[in-house]
């Protein structure tokens, strides 16, 4: 119920536009987000890189509702790869396609042009050496997404896909991605998704994780296995033990902020980590995404702003 409410909340333009500009922002957002600017961003970058932790950079913003909006996106993601390539430290870019135009509303286009966007990134990426992953938004969206992930790693091989434990199909797309070793980047879900698409229920979406995470594993082209969630870590550990995967065959993702106890741990075990590091103005969906994952946030934030 406080899910769907804090989910609903995510998507609404008038309380976004207030809580976006309120100076008092900040205080709320930081534990979840680097910072405003770029230079926040390649800070954190260097300082995980100290602690043998990998970083993927989120320019945050999603449904971008213009040609031109969509071109800026390009053109900032663009120069912040350019800056994060030179530093040297195996990070890579996660992008979400509503922000390089497609779904722009009363735009039939929206693909074509959300294409042209994202394909100088990947070329850019693969120039300089390392790749770009493809968040994965409402599940609308998933078909032309993953159309546009076959067709930039058909032309540059430098892409990661994301699949959602939680929509009913994934298991099919594992099977396909896998098949044309595309690597995946495996979550629950983020979003507030009807029972035609998705599980509902926590113990179902566990489930299928389990299943798919086994898949990845054992068929995948080097999979992310993208959780806070111990026993979902715990079972992927089972099955790279029970296979004999070697720890660097995969990696485990985690969001910047969310259970520092468990991402020190796999580190010192010797496991790849990578954190979603995102950065930048439009943190309102973000953050409000992380809210709705675990309501218990909203009274550790509240105390923590009346605090300082
Ligand atoms: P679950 O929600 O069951 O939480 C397990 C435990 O983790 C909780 O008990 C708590 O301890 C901790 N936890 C989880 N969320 C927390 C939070 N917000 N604050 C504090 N503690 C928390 N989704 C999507 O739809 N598309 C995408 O492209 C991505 N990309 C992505 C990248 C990476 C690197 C990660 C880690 C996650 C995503 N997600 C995502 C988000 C994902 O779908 C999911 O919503 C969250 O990861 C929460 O699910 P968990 O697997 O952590 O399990």
């Amino acid at each position: 119920m406080l899910r769907a409410t804090l989910l609903r909340l995510s998507e609404n333009g008038t309380i976004r536009r207030w809580m976006e500009t309120s100076p008092t922002a900040d205080r709320l957002t930081s534990r979840f987000v680097a910072g405003h600017a770029v230079e926040q961003e390649i800070a954190v970058i260097e300082r995980l890189s100290g602690e043998r932790t990998l970083a993927t950079v989120d320019y945050l913003g999603e449904g971008v509702k213009s040609i031109e909006e969509a071109a800026k996106t390009r053109d900032a993601y663009l120069a912040i790869l350019d800056r994060v390539a030179r530093l040297g430290v195996g990070a890579t870019i996660s992008i979400k396609l509503t922000q390089f135009g497609l779904g722009m509303s009363g735009l039939g286009i929206s693909k074509d042009v959300c294409r042209d966007n994202v394909d100088p990134l990947v070329a850019k990426a693969k120039e300089l050496g390392t790749s770009v992953e493809i968040d994965m938004e409402q599940s609308g969206y998933v078909d032309p997404t993953l159309e546009i992930v076959a067709s930039m790693h058909a032309r540059y091989g430098c892409v990661r896909s994301v699949i959602q434990a939680y929509l009913l199909r994934s298991e099919k797309d594992v099977e396909r991605l896998n098949g044309d070793r595309i690597p995946i980047r495996l979550c629950k879900g983020a979003y507030k998704e009807p029972a035609g698409v998705a599980f509902q229920k926590k113990s179902e979406v566990d489930r299928n994780y389990v299943r798919l995470v086994d898949m990845m594993l054992a068929g995948g082209a080097y999979p992310a296995v993208a959780t806070h969630d111990e026993k979902m870590v715990n079972a992927a550990l089972r099955t790279v033990k029970d296979r004999g995967i070697a720890p660097d065959r995969f990696e485990f993702q985690m969001l910047y902020g969310i259970r520092r106890d468990l991402q020190r741990r796999l580190v010192a075990d010797g496991y790849r980590l990578r954190l979603y590091v995102p950065f930048g103005d439009a943190w309102y969906p973000y953050f409000m995404r992380r809210l709705a994952e675990r309501p218990a946030n909203l009274m550790f934030l509240v105390r923590n702003f009346f605090r300082r």
